[in-house]
């Protein structure tokens, strides 16, 4: 299978560059900078390398470089933005800044004849995001594309396959993007379009199969899509071999437990211990309020039970997880911002021996993982999930948490969902959700006076979470739902719907 180098010179677009390098097809994977030399990138045998963009000025000491001789390797490079100043500035050209030389957003540029520009259109939009331009590309380079403030907008050295382009391809506005990444991979690089995902389902069998042979193997299933597709694929690889346990916390979502067991115990077949560990969890979450507590506690409880199960199994040999690809390089890179501690349910228990863990996923992308789940045959409202946090519905109650207040969320929030799934809304928001308040407030039915519950709408649309946008459902499907959850749900007087973007406000409550 062909690879293509991603190096990442600390850009936000690394991933990006790599889903749609993976999208044509060809496997891409993430480096660091400085965790790959020159030797590594021929040994490994990268068809072809593309240095991502990054924050800084290649004049700066401080700025992330690289050893020149990755330019002699033999193998093509493509630079983007601060890759492309920074192939410049080893390669012995010139890169300056002046004043009026930023350019931000959608440009013009007018491109020349060039393999990298095949089918490219010789005037066509891009987006650029610079103020540093290469003024003088370096000897064996000539500029193929220049815009109305940019000289030298895009630049090769075609005898030893060396390109470099000021502007993002990467970047859905730049209309001829995907092409001009497909002319690099396929035209330069000569790389092969091998990397499907029906490939990657008879290989991970393949080799699961030898290499989990006569082994036992232990899951933690949560129901969410990661540990859903790990599990369907191991057990197509090794059967009863594998075992999930799925704790059920009692924050799950309304008929949540259910599904999941007669998904993967009823379709499946598979070996599934469900814990019902409600009790458990509430009895250490009685009278906690603060969020991050709540958090640490399930987290802790919920490995305490995972353990109490294994021991019941007596010897396992491998534990598998779903981590998936965002997750490896974000661990790689070590300085994520972290806003929430965001322990995710399912954290390894590190007091149990195992041999080793497998983690088949490990190398797929969100969108990946989904289509591996379709073509396993896993159901549709699961492979297409909505986020759900580890902690469940205890970061969506506010204050205390007690069955009566999670029932009382259960019901409103099943209620909202199914109202937004029945218009067809839930296509327009990325996660939407109810929260239960701590504020009671005055309402009125018949001719009495309440003192009910405050339950908030929320609804947001984002493609990382990391900031997202309030979504603006439509007012009749807001209507119904607040109607419905009022006339419904006993106790609860108020619905309000929650138009706060992230940042300032994060998805979650709590
Ligand atoms: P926030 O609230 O931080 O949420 O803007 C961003 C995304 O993360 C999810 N989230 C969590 N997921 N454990 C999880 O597994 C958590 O403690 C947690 N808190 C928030 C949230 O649902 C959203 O998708």
């Amino acid at each position: 299978m062909d690879k293509i180098l991603v190096l990442d010179f600390g850009g936000q677009y690394d991933q990006l560059i790599a889903r749609r390098v993976r999208d044509l097809h060809v496997y891409a994977e993430i480096r660091a900078y400085n965790r790959i030399s020159p030797d590594q990138i021929l040994t490994e045998d990268f068809k072809g390398v593309i240095f991502t963009g990054g924050p800084n000025s290649v004049y700066d000491e401080t700025s992330p470089h690289f050893d020149p001789a990755v330019l002699d390797l033999g193998i093509p490079v493509l630079g983007i933005c601060y890759g492309d100043q920074l192939m410049a500035w080893i390669g012995g050209g010139k890169v300056e800044s002046a004043e009026n030389s930023s350019e931000y957003g959608k440009t013009t540029v007018f491109t020349n004849e060039s393999p990298l520009f095949r089918d490219v259109p010789r005037e066509t939009i891009c987006w650029m995001s610079h103020t540093d331009f290469i003024s003088v590309p370096p000897a064996g380079f000539t500029t193929i594309a220049h815009t109305a403030k940019c000289p030298c907008a895009a630049m090769a050295d075609d005898a030893r396959k060396l390109y470099g382009v000021q502007f993002h391809p990467e970047v859905t506005h730049t209309v001829c993007g995907t092409q001009i990444l497909s002319n690099f991979l396929f035209d330069v690089c000569g790389a092969q379009a091998d990397w499907t995902m029906e490939d990657f389902v008879e290989k991970s069998v393949r080799k699961y199969k030898e290499e989990l042979a006569g082994k036992k193997v232990l899951l933690a299933l949560s129901g969410g899509v990661d540990s859903s597709v790990a599990a369907v694929l191991l057990h197509r690889a090794i059967g009863p071999a594998l075992t999930c346990v799925f704790v059920d916390h009692g924050l799950l979502r309304k008929d949540e437990g259910d599904f999941v067991e007669q998904t993967f115990r009823g379709q499946f077949g598979m070996n599934l211990i469900r814990v019902n560990a409600e009790d458990r969890f509430l009895a250490k979450l009685a009278g906690v309020t603060e969020p991050e507590r709540k958090r640490k506690i399930i987290g802790e409880e919920f490995i305490r039970v995972f353990e109490d199960e294994a021991k019941k199994l007596g010897t396992i040999d491998i534990l598998a997880q779903g981590t998936i690809y965002p997750d490896v390089v974000e661990s790689g890179k070590g300085d994520a911002a972290v806003i929430k501690s965001h322990h995710n349910v399912g954290g390894l228990p590190d007091v149990m021996a195992f041999e080793r863990i497998v983690e088949p996923l490990r190398d797929l992308f969100k969108d990946e993982v989904r289509e591996v789940g379709t073509q396993l045959g896993i159901p549709r409202e699961l492979v297409w999930r909505q986020p759900f946090p580890g902690p469940g519905l205890a970061v969506r109650l506010v204050g205390d948490i007690t069955r009566e207040k999670l029932d009382m969320l259960r019901e409103a929030d099943a209620i909202f969902r199914d109202e937004v799934a029945a218009a067809g809304a839930d296509q327009m928001t990325s996660q939407y959700f109810a929260v239960l308040t701590d504020l009671r407030s005055v309402g009125v039915k018949g001719d009495a006076r309440t003192y009910g519950c405050t339950i908030v709408l929320r609804a947001v649309t984002t493609d990382d979470f990391m900031t997202a946008e309030w979504t603006r459902l439509p007012y009749e499907v807001l209507e119904r739902a607040a109607g419905r959850i009022t006339n419904e749900v006993s106790g609860v007087s108020r619905v309000v719907y929650d138009i706060t973007s992230k940042p300032p406000a994060t998805v979650e409550w709590e």
